[in-house]
């Protein structure tokens, strides 16, 4: 667990085939509405966050969050080519800090993106503070990266922050869980 990942593997992050095995409609699309709120935390190239952009559409938002400016200029391209660059919101976080005092969300998705942050404890924090009363988050960890017990250790982690483990998700190659506020 540590590093986070290079803008190089956009190429393999947002490859079409990925939709064959991680499809955002199966994997989500029950907990996004129409005109919701959501974020899409550690965006990377923005592979699930033009999913969102759709789920929620014209009346919705998307918060985009990366450590990386790259990856936000990234992901800023897809959705642009994609025409639903208006309905995305681009922030920087800072390691430690996700930075977005003052929102709130009705879906926070947490893709890949866990083993690499620096401080889980601050970080669970914040995205707890993120979530509406009826919101969910979606932890989806990579099995070649987080192991089970690790994954077991990230629940606890966000449990310590008030986050209640509600259902696990399965997709391939990953471990998933869906939590409440
Ligand atoms: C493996 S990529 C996954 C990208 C995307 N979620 C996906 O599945 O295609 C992990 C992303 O999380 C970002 N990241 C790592 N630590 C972060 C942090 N503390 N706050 C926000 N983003 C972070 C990295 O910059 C990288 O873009």
């Amino acid at each position: 667990m540590g590093d986070v990942c290079p803008p190089s593997a956009v190429r393999w992050l947002n490859t079409r085939l990925r939709k064959l095995v991680q499809d955002p409609a199966r994997i989500f699309g029950d907990y996004v509405n129409p005109g919701d709120t959501v974020v899409d935390l550690g965006c990377g190239g923005g592979y699930f966050t033009v999913a969102l952009a759709d789920m929620v559409g014209e009346n919705g938002r998307v918060i985009a969050a990366d450590v990386q400016t790259e990856m936000l200029n990234i992901t800023r391209g897809f959705a642009a080519n994609k025409g639903i660059v208006d309905r995305i919101t681009f922030h920087k976080c800072e390691p430690d800090n996700i930075g977005l005092a003052g929102e709130k969300v009705d879906f926070a998705l947490a893709f890949y993106m866990v083993h690499e942050v620096p401080n889980r404890k601050a970080f669970f924090n914040q995205v707890a503070a993120l979530l509406k009363p009826e919101a969910r988050l979606l932890i989806i960890e990579p099995t070649f990266h987080v192991s089970s017990p690790q994954f077991e250790l990230i629940l606890d982690e966000a449990g310590s922050a008030g986050l209640k483990s509600v259902k696990t998700v399965k997709v391939l190659m990953s471990r998933g869980m869906l939590l409440s506020g």
